[in-house]
């Protein structure tokens, strides 16, 4: 089978790995891919946001089957292109999509069908949004609408913070018209899991939970970023913490989804907070995370494109899913600066002619290659990866793996996993 995969990160690159270990695949394609990414798949310089051509591309390639991963495209509906022109797709069409590209549609879908999440209102003007928020309480938690590339949600501690919240969101309009609309959410507390799962529309199978380190620095503190490091398994994520959250909130999600009309396939990301009463929904994802991908997909033991295919043609049921009993650390290298302004064009040393090291996986996020040499063009540059049988092995393999690698301003979090060490201690 010739294979698509929409995208060009850390994340697409740890899909495309696991795909190229399927007999089925038989040539895979990337758009527009990196790097790291070319010396594993055939990098198209097609943007993913790029309906049009990402679709002419693929009839005219005789693609047979696409990986449509990032956001953006799945909001816009590249999916329903993809299979108004006979191409199955794994990810959710417009509709179903909905669940991340529009906090409004997931805060009422869940407030409809008794979801566990934050208390919320939503408004369409600033004045009556800050009117409540002055008779709340804080932290409050104001969300955009709409995809807002990460940043969307601001907790403010006081009211002048929250004022200006949402004047940037609403009047200066940050984000476009996906401030338009915005939330106001009930601060919730506690430990935070990703727990991604397939669905073919009916079934939800959950993947090997995860956690992920969104600040930029140490100690969770410094910016929120697209991710910095992830460890896999949760140990927040209990099997009794994973029968609740079936019960009360992954599969009453994919009831929902078909019965509002929109049945979800794809992979449905559950972003929680595990609340002192019980987990609560903090948002949904319509794709996987990106770097939990990158810790995930090393435990996964089965073909991967076959349980893709599965979610397309409603047999996941049928399909057997079977995870390593073991860990897997992912740590982010990125460049200096990061998530504000930093440099690129860097030259990365350490990496062997494929882009890799021996006894780790290396994915790609911002990498290119140029006259033989890996160098850096993004922000967050390379997650280095390592699985052992216990996590503080997986994560010593991958520190010990990431000290043989530098570029010019290169920085990472040197406490990535120590507070589910303590978990588990
Ligand atoms: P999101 O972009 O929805 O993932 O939100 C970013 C981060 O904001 C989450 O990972 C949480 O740490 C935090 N957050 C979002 N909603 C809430 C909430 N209702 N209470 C406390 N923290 C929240
Ligand atoms: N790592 C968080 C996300 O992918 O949304």
């Amino acid at each position: 089978m010739k294979i698509l995969v929409v995208g060009g990160g850390g994340r697409e690159h740890a899909i495309i790995r696991k795909l190229k270990q399927s007999k089925k695949a038989t040539a895979i394609y990337c758009a527009p891919g990196n790097g790291g990414i070319s010396k594993d798949a055939v990098c198209v310089p097609i943007k993913a946001t790029d309906i049009t051509s990402m679709v002419e591309f693929a009839v005219k390639e005789k693609i047979d089957f696409a990986v449509i991963t990032p956001d953006d495209p799945l909001v816009l509906g590249m999916a329903d292109e993809f299979r108004k022109n006979g191409i199955p797709c794994f990810g959710p069409g417009k509709a179903a999509a909905r669940i991340e590209g529009s906090k409004v549609f997931s805060k009422n879908l869940m407030k409809k069908y008794g979801i566990p999440t934050a208390d919320y209102a939503v408004f369409s003007d600033p004045e009556e949004a800050l009117r409540y928020i002055e008779k709340g309480s804080f932290p409050a938690v104001i969300k955009a609408d709409g995809l807002a590339l990460g940043k969307g949600v601001i907790i403010a501690q006081n009211l002048d913070e929250a004022k200006a919240a949402i004047a940037s969101i609403m009047v200066d309009k940050i984000f476009g018209a996906s401030g338009n609309n915005i939330v106001v959410e009930e601060f919730l507390t506690g430990p935070e899991v990703s727990a991604l799962s397939f669905c073919d529309g009916k079934c939800v199978k959950p993947m090997i939970s995860s956690m992920d380190h969104k600040r930029a620095l140490d100690g969770d503190k410094g910016l929120n970023t697209g991710g910095m490091g992830v460890i896999a398994p949760n140990p927040y994520f209990t099997e009794e913490v994973q029968k609740e959250c079936m019960e009360k909130i992954f599969l009453p999600t994919v009831n929902a989804m078909q019965a509002e009309g929109c049945p979800f396939t794809g992979c449905l990301y559950f972003g929680l907070m595990i609340t002192p009463k019980g987990p609560k929904v903090i948002e949904y994802n319509c794709r996987f995370g990106d770097p939990e991908t990158q810790a995930i997909l090393p435990l996964l033991d089965s073909d991967l494109l076959e349980i893709m295919i599965s979610t397309t043609n409603g047999t996941l049921a049928d399909t057997e899913i079977k995870w390593r009993s073991e860990a897997c650390a992912c740590v982010i290298a990125a460049s200096g600066g990061y998530p504000g302004k930093y440099q690129t064009g860097f030259r990365i040393n350490g990496l062997d002619d494929n882009g890799q090291i021996d006894g780790a996986e290396i994915f790609h996020a911002g990498t290119k290659f140029d006259s033989g040499n890996f160098l850096t063009s993004g922000g967050r540059v390379l997650g280095v990866c390592c699985t052992a049988p216990d996590l503080r092995s997986a994560l010593n393999s991958s520190y010990a793996k990431l000290s043989g690698i530098s570029f010019e301003n290169m920085h990472f979090r040197k406490d990535i996993g120590a507070s589910a060490l303590k978990v588990i201690k």
